[in-house]
């Protein structure tokens, strides 16, 4: 009785180490069918600037392979025309203006890398959640999403506070300060500048005014005092506005350490493809997540000398065809590796080509092919719609086009399945699963709304009508063109959103991109029979939209968006920021990636 007791009191025991000991082995099998998630995002790229794209003279056949080996997507968005709010989205799954990364203003993008606002620490982004799920995540390249909130090294919006275990890059973004001897950044930036530096003569105004009112100092003292302060904070602020802003925003780091400022851009390329090939190898037990942002293809348009002079579309096609070059290199390693067959690469671009990135009849910036507009302009399709390229051999269809629309949200929700974790219930995200659409086992994407944002205005709304096979694209708002700039506004400068520079319709201005997809027909009711109900949807579908939106702290404003020396992120003693650590070891780098 007693041993027959004993074993009654054993089984559920045996049975719960069983089943212990199966969920364990589950979870070890599991692991291992895990993909590992190689993500590649160029900076600036248009759609019409990929072979696989059409594109017939500009030469990419690493992405091109990506395409033949995998699922083209021809209807990919992103989530916002600009870097910093398409990013933002991208990383968190929602549009930028849930977590505050959407502007009220002129500067949509964050300005200074010595600026308080950046990626919110209560986002999650998917790296982290694939971090939790025990992927090792890196970052390579570009970042653009903040870094420090109160002090100078607090990192509250860095990478590493957002789920990468590893960060090799630039904090910031590219510029046309960054490379010696290129001509400063024009247009908004100037303007921007300037509003500084006579904000800076505004001050010193005010302090002689002050100290002239005061019986403080004898009346020929005061005259020398006066000039003199007025020449040091005009040599402060001139330091600031143009002299200083390669020490400023142009720097590298590795994880929280500045490992070069200025950074010494002819050699990034080189390091950028070194480090992620490094993080390849170390990591090629998997599962990883490495997400490759390039710098290029950005102005000012940094070209290593073996590219320069290859492309038949000057500086600008040289820098795609080296950028193309790294994604080989990239792909290399992980053949070599023998990963193919259980890594997920993924290739896209921010946001649409910069139509006005011109000098004199040389284009500077990307080429959006059929599309009208392009980066900085709301809800024109030449500014969102992107390269989308996925590769997973064995697992996805291999030479597939998909047209249905999905965004660069979708990859939020993608991933974090793919790596076993879940989706934030806690909030509200964008984003749909992309796997079944990619697998072909669902004919239709999830998408039936999408929202396409100016900064914190909404600009235009596209609608999905399955059963019809219809895209409809109704726009709010629109940015003036510069009359002989053919789709782009004036200068070097990026549209704006909101004020003198856009024109409002009501009705709106609808088109069928299914038909019509470079956007050169508005319909009327003449011309579409449905143009009412059409509009009527769209409008309740926004209606809809905007109850799901509360307010958040806001990233972009002018306060957050100021430079502040004490958040400077600086290599040495403030104001004296310098260091070169590559230097070092630069004979082993260029050597490395010469082999
Ligand atoms: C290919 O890309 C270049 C560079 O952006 C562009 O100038 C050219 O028009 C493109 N060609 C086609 C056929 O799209
Ligand atoms: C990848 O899968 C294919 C079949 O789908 C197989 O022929 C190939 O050997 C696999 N490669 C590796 C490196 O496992
Ligand atoms: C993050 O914090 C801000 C305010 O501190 C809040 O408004 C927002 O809803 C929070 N976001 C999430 C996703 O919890």
């Amino acid at each position: 009785m007693e041993s027959l007791l004993r074993s009654y009191w054993n089984l559920p025991v045996l049975l719960f180490f069983s089943l212990l000991l199966w969920k364990t082995c589950e979870a070890r099998a599991g692991a291992d069918s895990r993909p590992n998630i190689l993500i590649l995002m160029a900076d600036d790229l248009g759609i019409g600037d990929v072979g696989c794209y059409g594109n017939d003279t500009i030469r990419t056949p690493n992405i091109d392979r990506l395409a033949k080996e995998g699922v083209k997507l021809t209807q990919h968005i992103s989530a916002a025309p600009l870097c910093t709010p398409s990013r933002a989205a991208f990383m968190t799954g929602r549009y930028a203006l849930r977590s505050g990364m959407a502007s009220t203003n002129s500067i949509r993008i964050l300005y200074w890398l010595g600026g308080s606002g950046g990626l919110p620490s209560n986002e999650t982004t998917f790296a982290k959640v694939l971090q939790q799920q025990g992927y090792t995540t890196g970052l390579i390249g570009k970042w653009h999403l903040g870094v420090n909130c109160e002090s100078y090294n607090d990192f509250c919006h860095h990478p590493l506070n957002h789920g990468f275990d590893y960060f090799y890059g630039m904090p910031h973004t590219l510029l046309g300060d960054c490379q010696l001897g290129k001509p400063l950044e024009l247009g908004i930036v100037l303007r921007y500048r300037l509003w500084f530096y006579t904000q800076m003569i505004a001050l010193a105004v005010f302090t002689i005014v002050v100290i002239n009112l005061t019986g403080f100092f004898l009346f020929s003292w005061k005259i020398i005092f006066s000039l003199v302060l007025f020449g040091i904070l005009f040599f402060i602020s001139w330091y600031i506005s143009f002299g200083f802003v390669r020490y400023w925003d142009c720097l590298m780091m590795r994880n929280y350490e500045i490992t070069e400022q200025p950074m010494k851009v002819e050699r990034t390329y080189s390091l950028i493809v070194k480090e992620a090939v490094s993080f390849i190898e170390r990591n090629k037990k998997g599962p990883f997540l490495l997400f490759v942002s390039f710098l290029h293809v950005h102005t000012p348009l940094v070209t290593s000398e073996r590219f320069i002079g290859r492309s038949r579309h000057g500086l600008y096609g040289d820098n795609v065809e080296e950028m193309d070059w790294m994604i080989g290199q990239i792909l290399e390693v992980v053949d070599k590796q023998g990963l193919q067959n259980n890594t997920l690469t993924y290739f896209t671009s921010d946001h649409g080509g910069f139509l006005e990135a011109q000098q004199g009849d040389i284009q500077l910036g990307g080429w959006n092919g059929i599309y009208k507009g392009g980066k900085g302009m709301g809800g024109w399709e030449g500014g969102i719609r992107v390269p989308g390229i996925f590769r997973w051999l064995g697992v996805l269809p291999a030479d597939t086009v998909i047209d249905q629309p999905t965004s660069l949200m979708d990859i939020y929700p993608t991933v974090i399945h793919l790596g076993g974790g879940k989706v934030p219930q806690d909030r509200v995200t964008d984003g749909h699963d992309l796997m079944p659409l990619l697998q072909r086992k669902v004919q239709y994407s999830d998408h039936e709304f999408m929202f396409h944002y100016c900064g914190v205005y909404l600009h235009a709304v596209r609608w999905h009508q399955k059963e019809v096979g219809a895209v409809w694209k109704a726009h709010y708002t629109t940015p003036v063109f510069h009359p002989e700039g053919a789709g782009a506004c004036y200068g070097r400068r990026t549209c704006t959103c909101a004020g003198e520079q856009v024109t409002h319709h009501d009705p709106p201005l609808l088109f069928d991109l299914s038909r019509d997809p470079s956007e050169s027909n508005p319909l009327s009711i003449a011309t579409e029979p449905q143009f009412d109900t059409i509009v009527k949807k769209i409008e309740k579908a926004v209606e809809e939209h905007r109850t799901t939106l509360t307010p958040v702290p806001l990233q972009l404003t002018w306060w957050n968006n100021m430079w502040k020396p004490w958040l400077q992120p600086c290599c040495g003693t403030f104001p004296v920021c310098w260091c070169d650590q590559e230097t070092e070891n630069r004979h082993s780098h260029l050597q490395e990636v010469k082999d």
